[in-house]
């Protein structure tokens, strides 16, 4: 369209193409190849989007790129195919730093994932701080992956895990986490997004606590990566930790955030080759920060695909992102909450990307089942988050969660699959 037709065309027509243009929903849905499969005969509609997302082209096309014209090992050779896998390496690492806001890109930390960055800061900055009768104090919806790290550590060091709890709408107690933290604190891990309920949890606020009193706050943010935007210079965060293949990029690749200082006095997660400076029999010395908790050959085709996810979701914007997915959630919730028998476990006042719900008289694991047979995908069980399930008397939920190319119609198929559900098991 000519700048001359746009500027003729009226206000409010202006809006709505300004707003199509922000999210065209079915040309993003466009860009993910597996979108077009079909689920024993059906159109494949995908709500297990907590679980992991689906990749667009411009993912595969890197990595495929990647192996087709520069795979070679990074940051030893001379030759120039050496030199292009570590630019590309190194340039996946900058837009990580700006998708998070870090401050510098040597606080950014490629590991396999959210559960291997939990695993480095507990092994790392717990085991050198952490000694007998001290407390890691973490929430009641965490998922396995930021409570059994602290178990483990809790039990080498005789050191306590303490959890704040959540009210009946799956909130956390901010006053019951205040009176948990003491001089016996020594770090706060939290979610930032529960991936059982969805409640979005103030970080900003539970930093600032923990920081009042000196103690260091690590955040899981698998689950707010792929719906909030990040800015951990904003939530003062000393670590956060994220998967790859959440926010569609590929499995097996994930961040460790930390701040440069913590980062440069924790001792290294793993020895081997590229996090050292040098090595005699008598002595090695570690390399700088972040290569220094970088051992061996990385995943380099996944921070490569990893950096295409990034630059795939900045091309959309996150504001945009969210405000689909919002509405998503919101006609979700609407939807559910009008089908007798349907109960939804976790309404937080700030939730993103996941609902939880059981059935009366059926087992969630029956619903998945059935819903699966009508193409659709969800979750059911305990989503590795199995101290929540307790909390609200359940063993496990069905969970549809959301991502940029789900649509309303999706959730419309979903409404009806329950409804099948109702009709062949109550
Ligand atoms: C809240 C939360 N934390 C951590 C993880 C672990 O992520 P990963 O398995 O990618 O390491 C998940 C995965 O579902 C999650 O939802």
């Amino acid at each position: 369209m000519s700048a001359n037709a746009q500027l003729q065309r009226r206000p409010d027509e202006s809006a709505l193409w300004a707003s199509q243009k922000a999210f065209d929903v079915e040309r993003v849905r466009a860009d993910f190849p597996i979108l077009n499969e079909r689920v024993h005969g059906r159109a494949l509609v995908y709500l297990d989007n907590a679980a992991t997302t689906q990749k667009p082209e411009a993912v595969i096309e890197a990595i495929n790129h990647y192996y087709r014209h520069d795979n070679a090992n990074i940051h030893r050779g001379v030759h120039l195919l050496s030199q292009r896998a570590t630019d590309a390496y190194e340039s996946a690492r900058a837009a990580v730093q700006r998708f998070l806001n870090a401050q510098s890109s040597s606080e950014i930390v490629f590991v396999r994932g959210a559960t291997e960055a939990i695993n480095l800061v507990a092994q790392t900055y717990g085991r050198s701080h952490i000694v007998s009768g001290d407390e890691v104090l973490i929430t009641a919806m965490e998922h396995h992956s930021n409570i059994v790290p602290w178990q483990i550590l809790c039990e080498e060091k005789g050191a306590k895990l303490r959890v704040a709890p959540v009210n009946d709408r799956g909130e956390l107690l901010l006053e019951k986490l205040e009176e948990l933290l003491s001089s016996r604190t020594k770090i706060v891990s939290i979610a930032h997004v529960s991936n059982a309920l969805g409640t979005v949890n103030p970080i900003r606020q539970i930093v600032r606590l923990a920081h009042s009193r000196g103690i260091p706050v690590i955040v899981d943010g698998a689950q707010a990566a792929p719906h909030l935007p990040i800015d951990v210079q904003d939530l003062d965060c000393d670590f956060y930790a994220f998967s790859g293949h959440k926010i569609y990029g590929p499995t097996g690749i994930g961040v460790l955030y930390g701040k440069a200082e913590l980062l440069e006095e924790m001792p290294p997660f793993q020895g081997g080759g590229d996090m050292i400076s040098s090595v005699t029999f008598e002595k090695t010395t570690y390399n700088k920060v972040p290569h220094k908790f970088e051992a061996g050959t990385p995943d380099i085709s996944g921070v490569i695909g990893l950096g295409a996810a990034i630059a795939y979701i900045d091309n959309l914007g996150k504001a945009s992102i969210a405000e689909h997915e919002d509405e998503l959630l919101s006609y979700a919730t609407a939807q559910l909450e009008k089908i007798p028998g349907i109960r939804l476990v976790g309404t937080a006042r700030e939730k993103v990307g996941a609902l939880s719900f059981v059935m009366e008289g059926v087992h969630p694991h029956d619903i998945g089942t059935i819903l699966d047979q009508e193409g659709i995908a969800v979750r059911t069980g305990h989503h590795c988050a199995q101290p929540i399930m307790d909390r609200f008397g359940i063993p496990a939920t069905v969970r549809a969660s959301f991502g940029l190319y789900n649509t309303k119609a999706e959730i419309d198929s979903l409404a009806a699959g329950i409804e099948k559900v109702k009709e062949i098991l109550v």
